[in-house]
């Protein structure tokens, strides 16, 4: 992902409905504003990519952004937790996702030189966990946690890719 390509996590995050939030287990509240949240980009983006906190990988179609996988919780060489967003709704359930999931979770394995990698969607958001199984994630457990800075107390299922 470019930084200029970032500012559609941004847009896509601040102009979701609440229901959609919800569906994310992401409290409103707890979105950075936005120009806040471009800097924080702006200083991501002018660290070397094996000193960055995320690791951020956009999704194409026919050179159209349709959406973007971010990587967090990273230790080089041995883990990460991955995210998965198909922008527009109406570009969803048609493939994408699970397409985006395989090859966004082989530039994690290659670039952070992974042993696992792990997701956590809410449990009750049935698109990330179909989606997950489909791309070759095996389910760990389900857990109640708090999964991110985003986030409320939720819900989620631990999925793994494990390569070690
Ligand atoms: C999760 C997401 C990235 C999946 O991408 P996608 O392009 O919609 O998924 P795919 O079309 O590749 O579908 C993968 C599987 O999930 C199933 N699926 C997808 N959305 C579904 C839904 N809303 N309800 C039930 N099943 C669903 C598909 O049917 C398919 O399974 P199948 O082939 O066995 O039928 C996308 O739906 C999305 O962006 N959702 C909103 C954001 C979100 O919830 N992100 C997860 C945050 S942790």
């Amino acid at each position: 992902m470019t930084l200029q390509e970032a500012s559609e996590i941004i847009d896509y995050f601040h102009t979701s409905t609440p229901e959609h939030l919800e569906v994310l287990g992401v409290d409103p509240s707890r979105l950075p504003p936005s120009a806040q949240w471009q800097r924080r980009y702006e200083e991501l983006f002018d660290q070397p990519v094996e000193q960055r906190s995320h690791f951020l990988v956009s999704w194409f179609e026919d050179n159209q952004f349709v959406g973007f996988s971010t990587a967090d919780k990273i230790t080089i060489g041995e883990r990460a937790n991955m995210h998965l967003h198909v922008k527009e709704a109406s570009r969803r359930r048609r493939g994408i996702g699970v397409e985006c999931v395989r090859q966004s979770a082989e530039l994690y394995f290659q670039t952070l030189k992974l042993k696992q990698l792990f997701c956590e969607p809410n449990a009750f958001n049935v698109a990330p966990n179909r989606t997950l199984q489909k791309a070759g994630f095996k389910y760990l457990k389900t857990h109640m946690t708090v999964p991110g800075p985003l986030n409320f107390h939720q819900a989620v299922n631990r999925w793994v890719m494990d390569r070690s």
